[in-house]
């Protein structure tokens, strides 16, 4: 009985290995594993038989099916290592990628107002300016009282604001002292100009100040090719001893032909904010139709681009400076309608559109 179980385990072990060897898929060496090793297997019912033999040769017999069984599981062990390996270099033989190769792909790119604004940025830091941020989310007093707009004056109706319904948070210690609660009872708004960070940035670094502020602002008007709800304006200051519009005009001469790199038609003309006293408006001649009317200007042929001024002195003082002693200019340069002249874009919805055909001739 011993010799005739054994020579059984011998035969069943000897065809699972030629098997194994010979076998060529993953597949192959599971079917084999569940031949013999499986619940139903060749070699596990040997094992239930094994339990009928008398007690003398059971052990025998039981150990000798133990370690052919062992001797299969490592042998179908051995060969699964052997395809994973084949089939990895296969892979790698037929399947590289060369990640050192150029790729198709196109990478990312600034946005024409961003690249703009970075050219912008480079011409004032380099004539000495700061480049300031602020809050889009502003107070009525910063808005308009600290610019000599009080409630109820005519002025605010030349910008249409929009009005946020909430409570303006608690001021600062600084704002406190300054505006005598004139800001805890100002209402939130929507920045309508970048004007709103003169008195802020006068506070914060007294006089002498030379500083740009360029951002985003917002303006409750019905949109068309040369208005939109969402633009971007640069602010500029620079208070000192001594600051006329000479100063003001060599500036704007400087920012100007630093954007266009070119000759600009401008001209100048009064204009009235009730920041800045005297006030002007500089405006571009239409660089999309050269002067001769078109949509974007609206048939005038000039562009309002650059409102400017002196300093008023009421606003000199909400920022804590001696308007006997310092003077100084301000702008606000409508800086969306700056790129759509410089690029020649005839509809500034087309600015934040988000339309990939649009943005990526930049
Ligand atoms: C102002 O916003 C003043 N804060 C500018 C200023 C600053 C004057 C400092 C004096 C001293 P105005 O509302 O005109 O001014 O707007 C300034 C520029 O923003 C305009 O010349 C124009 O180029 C641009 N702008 C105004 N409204 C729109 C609009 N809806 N869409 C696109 N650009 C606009």
């Amino acid at each position: 009985m011993t010799n005739f179980m054994k020579s059984k385990i011998q035969k069943l072990k000897q065809d699972a290995l030629k098997e194994i060897k010979s076998s060529e898929t993953f597949d192959f060496l599971k079917n084999i594993e569940k031949k013999y090793l499986g619940r139903k297997g060749e070699l596990t019912n040997i094992f239930h038989e094994i339990k009928n033999v008398s007690k003398e040769v059971r052990k025998d017999i039981g150990k000798f099916a133990n370690q052919s069984k062992k001797e299969l599981e490592i042998a179908l062990k051995e060969a699964g290592e052997n395809f994973k390996e084949a089939t990895a270099s296969k892979i790698l033989g037929n399947d590289w990628l060369d990640i050192t190769l150029p790729t198709e792909k196109k990478l990312g790119h600034l946005h024409p107002l961003s690249q703009i604004q970075y050219d912008i940025e480079d011409i004032f830091s380099s004539m000495g300016f700061m480049i300031l941020d602020g809050p889009e989310l502003e107070s009525e007093f910063y808005n308009f009282e600290a610019l000599n707009i009080p409630k109820d004056h005519p002025a605010r109706d030349m910008q249409d604001t929009f009005y946020i319904k909430s409570k303006h948070q608690t001021p600062n210690a600084k704002e406190k002292s300054i505006t005598n609660n004139q800001i805890s009872n100002s209402q939130l708004v929507l920045r309508t100009h970048t004007s709103n960070l003169q008195v802020r940035a006068m506070q914060k670094y007294g006089a002498p100040l030379r500083a740009i502020f360029p951002g985003r602002v917002f303006r409750s008007e019905a949109t068309d090719a040369g208005h939109d709800t969402t633009f971007d304006q640069v602010e500029g200051l620079m208070i000192d001893k001594n600051i006329s519009i000479a100063n003001l005009i060599s500036t704007m001469k400087a920012l100007l032909s630093g954007i266009f790199k070119r000759d600009v038609v401008v001209r100048l003309r009064p204009g009235y904010f009730p920041f800045v006293e005297p006030g002007f408006e500089l405006d571009i001649e239409c660089l999309i139709c050269g002067g001769s009317g078109c949509s974007v200007c609206k048939g005038n042929g000039w562009l309002e681009l650059l409102p400017c001024g002196m300093v008023h002195p009421n606003v000199l003082k909400y920022g804590g400076i001696n308007s006997k002693k310092y003077s100084g200019f301000a702008f606000g340069l409508g800086f969306t309608r700056l790129v759509m002249m410089k690029y020649k874009i005839s509809d500034i919805r087309l600015m934040l559109g988000g339309d990939l055909r649009f943005l990526n001739q930049f």
